[in-house]
């Protein structure tokens, strides 16, 4: 195996340009970007000047043959995932995709028996996995496990803008596969997932909340605009989600309160306090914290060159593929006549 891997990426957004084509310059002794491939070949042709990098392709067969790529980072809109991957594995790549890894568990059980013959890496980049704050995180539950008693309640709320966007990728359900049920679900279900190491669930109630109608020139918005679910795991923890896009109002939340019968902690804030100080402290930590980005993409050399396990396995992705769709087709839909967000 090469010391440095080379890098094809698809998907030439917001994303591949703000955190993934950064983080690979500033690791560029573990990585090098060979080219790129967008459907709008504009975008390809903007990355490859602003970074002075790799190369632009014709077409995404082009990409998949190039012998010189290693790893393909998947950063297309979530529908093109599943044939983004397949095509990856059968011309012999490693891959890494953005979440939501795909959008069908039918899909991804695919993927995992293809990859049986083929057995490439391939990573779902769940970054809040990754976050210093998570870490942080999971040596305070580690080190007060006695003094906060046991975890009863997870309140986890995920309310944002709606995201800057090229064509309408997170808003047109035939390329998002849908709301911010998917996009933002993805991030905190695939974090708690984790943290309680993908617990059986013992029951599940969700509702979905759609606008009749949004009309507005190249703006196509047909997706959920929030969601709520409550699951009750068979460890006995319950779990309260509210996720959906804002379009006027000025909020953004993104966060994840942990009560114990002895004490509360929020992510990413890590702030907290035991029931009987009445102070709410942040949790002290001397660490300079790092970019996700930079977390994912090291622990992903590491799984490729040192064989490590990965922080998601696919069976833990499918684990959350499978909730988010089961989230989708047993929810109750409530139609908001209300016609602004
Ligand atoms: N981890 C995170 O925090 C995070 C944040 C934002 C986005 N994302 C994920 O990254 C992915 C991309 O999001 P974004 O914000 O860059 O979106 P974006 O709207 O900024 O860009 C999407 C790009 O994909 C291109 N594209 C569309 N269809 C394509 C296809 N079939 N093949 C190749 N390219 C195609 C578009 O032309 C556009 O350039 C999504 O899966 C999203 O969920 C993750």
């Amino acid at each position: 195996m090469r010391n440095i891997l080379n890098i094809g990426i698809i998907g030439c957004g917001k994303h591949a340009d703000n955190f993934h084509i950064p983080s690979f310059l500033r690791l560029k002794n573990k990585y090098r970007i060979i080219g790129f491939y967008d459907l709008n070949k504009n975008r390809a042709n903007y990355l490859k000047k602003k970074y002075k990098v790799g190369k632009v392709y014709r077409s995404l067969n082009s990409l998949f043959k190039d012998k010189l790529i290693d790893v393909i980072d998947i950063c297309s809109p979530p529908t093109f995932h599943y044939n983004q991957i397949v095509k990856s594995l059968k011309n012999n790549k490693h891959v890494m995709v953005e979440k939501p890894m795909v959008l069908k568990s039918l899909e991804l059980k695919k993927i995992i028996n293809l990859n049986l013959k083929h057995k490439k890496k391939i990573l779902c980049l769940q970054q809040q996995n990754l976050r210093d704050e998570t870490k942080i995180l999971l040596s305070f539950f580690r080190k007060n496990k006695k003094k906060l008693g046991k975890l009863i309640l997870i309140d986890g709320k995920a309310n944002v803008k709606i995201p800057k966007q090229i064509g309408n990728s997170f808003t047109n359900k035939k390329i998002s596969g849908g709301g911010p049920l998917i996009d933002q679900g993805s991030h905190i279900l695939g974090l708690i997932a984790n943290i309680l190491k993908y617990p059986k669930i013992r029951k599940m109630k969700s509702f979905i909340l759609k606008k009749k109608k949004i009309k507005k020139k190249n703006f196509i918005f047909n997706i959920e605009h929030a969601a709520y679910l409550n699951i009750l795991f068979k460890n006995n923890i319950n779990f309260l989600f509210e996720t959906s896009y804002c379009y006027q109002k000025k909020i953004n939340e993104f966060l994840i309160n942990f009560y114990f019968k002895k004490g509360f902690i929020s992510w990413p804030k890590l702030e907290y306090n035991f029931i009987n100080s009445k102070k709410i402290k942040k949790i002290n930590h001397k660490l300079p914290l790092k970019l996700a980005s930079d977390n994912q993409f090291n622990h992903f050399y590491e799984i490729i060159k040192y064989n490590k396990k990965p922080i998601t396995s696919l069976i833990n992705s499918l684990y959350i593929v499978r909730l988010i769709e089961t989230c989708y087709s047993r929810s109750k839909i409530i139609v908001d006549e209300n016609k602004s967000l």
